[in-house]
């Protein structure tokens, strides 16, 4: 079985939204398996993120999709301290070669959220990940996903009610597929 894991930071719960649509595209894949894994800050002491067991299991993946909040233009301060800790593997090249993706969440249709997916851009680069981008046309998309336009990854806006949009889960939904369906053209065994 082919593994993705989705590592993400939610406060209210809309990038959590993001991380489950996502993992439901990569299970909608036969032969692939998507997991979510959140960053909680109760595993951040004194400025430092520890938690071996979601490193671990994140080794274990051949796919790690990161989803981050946009907070003051960036990704959370939570999530950041996920990817200090994430350095270790920097170092052991730990997580080379894993395709990797990113979305991210503001309340505003330009809040700067595409300073986020950078920086989960230049992280994946980092660890010598390969990222995949968002191939959806925006505006020559049937259902109209990609609303944002945004081919670096998901940028999502929270609707009027402050949730997610159904178009951004939608997208969501197949940034895990796009995922799925790489890591099963990339597997050692071709297909499954
Ligand atoms: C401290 C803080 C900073 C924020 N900064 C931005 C921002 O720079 N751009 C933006 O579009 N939205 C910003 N927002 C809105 C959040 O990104 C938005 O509410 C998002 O849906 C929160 O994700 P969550 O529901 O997963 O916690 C900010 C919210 C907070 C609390």
């Amino acid at each position: 079985m082919i593994k993705a894991g989705v590592v993400y930071h939610s406060v209210c719960g809309s990038t959590k939204t993001l991380a489950e649509a996502t993992a439901d595209g990569i299970n909608s894949i036969s032969g692939c398996e998507g997991v979510t894994f959140a960053v909680e800050a109760k595993h951040i002491q004194h400025g430092r993120y520890e938690n071996p067991d979601l490193m671990h299991r994140l080794d274990q993946c051949d796919g790690i999709v990161l989803g981050s909040p946009t907070f003051m233009g960036s990704v959370s301060a939570q999530f950041k301290a996920f990817m200090d800790a994430a350095s270790e593997r920097y170092s052991s090249r730990g997580w080379v070669d894993k395709l990797s993706a990113g979305f991210t969440i503001g309340s505003n249709f330009s809040g700067d959220q595409l300073n986020t997916l950078t920086t989960l851009q230049i992280f994946a680069a980092q660890m010598g990940m390969l990222w995949v981008p968002n191939d959806i046309l925006p505006n020559l998309d049937v259902q109209g996903r990609n609303r944002s336009g945004c081919q670096s990854g998901l940028v999502a806006v929270v609707n009027s009610e402050g949730a997610v949009h159904e178009l951004d889960r939608l997208t969501a939904l197949y940034l895990g597929e796009r995922i799925g369906r790489l890591l099963k053209r990339f597997s050692p065994c071709g297909s499954i």
